[in-house]
C-alpha cells in the first residue's frame, strides 16, 4: 500500500518537470517504493489472505484453518490473523474455545461438532453452511482441530467449496499426531531408533477381511501413530502382533495432549490394554522404540515449562498468606 503510494508519487514527480533534479527525485522515490515492497515480502508482513502481503480477493471466502492440538499457543500466526478478520467462525469439538477470543465481538461463532448435541451438523450441512455464508459475502473461518487435512475431512470441505466456485485457502495447523507425542517427550523419529513414521486412523473398519489399511506395511514402520484409536486399542494391538510386531514393543497412550490435563500411560503391546483401562478419547497411541526415550524427556508433565494458571497462582498465594498470618505458636 505505502509502496504503491510512493510509486505513484515518483510518477507524478517525473511528469511534472523533466529537469535533471526532478528525474533524480523520481528515481529515489522509485527505489524507496521497491524497498518498501521488498521489506513487506522478505520480512513477512502478514495478511490473513496471503502471507506475502497480498490479501485474498474481497468478498465471500472461506479459510480452512488448523487450530492446533489444544494448547492455544500452538495456533499459527496466520491462523490468528484469519480469526481476527472473520465474520463467521465454524468450529469443531476439539477446538480450544479460548482461541475464539481472537475474533471480533460481532463475529458469528458456530459450534458444529459438539458430540450428542443438537449443534452437531452432518458433513453435508457443514459444507452447505460454509458455501451459503461465503455467498452472502462473509469472511468465513472453518476452524478445525490440529491440521485441517489430517483425518479431518478438510479435503472434503475444500472439494465442496471448489465445486461451488467459492474462493478458499488452507491454513495448515499443528497436528496432534506430532504435537501430542512431543508434549509427552516422545520424538517420532530418532537416528538410532526409527527412520519411518506412519499416521493411521483407528476410526476404520479394522478387521482383517475388510480393513482398508495395509497392516503388514504398518506393522513394519519404525514408529506408528494412531489417531481415533483409544476405544479400539485391543483390535489395533492384535493386528500389529498378528503381522509380526514384537509384543515387547513399547507403546504410549496420551490423552488430552498439550493441555494441563494431559495424561500419558506407557507399556508394551503385551500389556498396554490392562494399563489404560478407563482411558477415553481424545487420545494418541504411539507404538515403537522411540517411546523409551520419554523416560529422559518428559518435559511437559514434569512441569518444566508449564505456566501457572490463575487458579494455581491464587492457591499458592493463599498458602503463603495463611502461613504468614498463623500465630507463632500454631
Ligand atoms: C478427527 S481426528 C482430528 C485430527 C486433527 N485434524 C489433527 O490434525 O490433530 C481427532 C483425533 O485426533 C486426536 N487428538 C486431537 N487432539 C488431541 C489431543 N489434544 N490429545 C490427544 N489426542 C488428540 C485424537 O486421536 C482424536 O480422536
Amino acid at each position: 500500500m505505502i509502496g504503491s503510494m510512493v510509486t505513484f508519487l515518483a510518477g507524478v514527480v517525473a511528469r511534472l518537470n523533466c529537469s535533471k533534479l526532478a528525474r533524480r527525485g523520481s528515481e529515489m522515490l522509485q527505489r524507496l517504493a521497491e524497498r518498501i515492497d521488498h521489506s513487506g515480502q522478505g520480512r513477512g508482513r502478514l495478511h490473513a489472505g496471503n502471507g506475502w502481503g497480498v490479501p485474498l480477493r474481497r468478498g465471500g471466502r472461506v479459510s480452512l484453518v488448523g487450530a492446533g492440538p489444544g494448547e492455544p499457543g500452538l495456533l499459527t500466526l496466520k491462523g490468528k490473523l484469519c480469526l481476527e478478520e472473520a465474520d463467521v467462525v465454524v468450529y469443531d469439538y476439539l477446538v480450544n474455545e479460548s482461541l475464539l477470543t481472537n475474533c471480533r465481538p460481532e463475529a458469528d461463532r458456530i459450534h458444529v461438532g459438539k458430540p450428542g448435541s443438537y449443534q452437531r451438523l452432518s458433513q453435508e450441512e457443514i459444507n452447505r453452511l460454509l458455501i451459503e455464508r461465503a455467498r452472502e459475502g462473509k469472511v468465513v473461518v472453518r476452524l478445525k482441530g490440529g491440521d485441517p487435512f489430517i483425518f479431518s475431512r478438510g479435503g472434503e470441505e475444500a472439494e465442496a467449496l471448489a465445486e461451488a466456485g467459492i474462493h478458499f485457502e488452507v491454513v495448515p495447523g499443528v497436528t496432534s499426531a506430532i504435537a501430542v507425542p512431543s508434549y509427552a517427550g516422545i520424538p517420532l523419529t530418532h537416528r538410532d531408533l526409527a527412520s519411518t513414521v506412519a499416521f493411521v486412523t483407528g476410526n476404520e473398519n479394522l478387521t482383517k477381511e475388510t480393513s482398508g489399511i495395509d497392516w503388514k506395511a504398518v506393522a513394519g514402520m519404525g514408529t506408528i501413530v494412531f489417531l481415533m484409536g483409544v476405544s479400539r486399542l485391543s483390535l489395533i494391538v492384535a493386528r500389529l502382533v498378528e503381522e509380526g510386531r514384537d509384543p515387547e514393543t513399547p507403546v504410549a497412550v496420551i490423552q488430552w495432549g498439550t493441555l494441563p490435563r494431559q495424561k500419558t500411560v506407557t507399556g508394551t503391546l503385551r500389556d498396554i490394554r490392562e494399563r489404560v483401562r478407563g482411558m477415553r478419547s481424545p487420545g494418541i497411541i504411539v507404538v515403537g522404540e522411540v517411546v523409551r526415550v520419554r523416560n529422559r524427556l518428559r518435559w511437559f508433565e514434569e512441569g518444566m515449562f508449564v505456566r501457572e494458571t490463575a487458579a494455581t497462582q491464587t492457591q499458592r498465594r493463599e498458602a503463603v498468606l495463611s502461613k504468614l498470618i498463623q500465630p507463632e505458636s500454631a
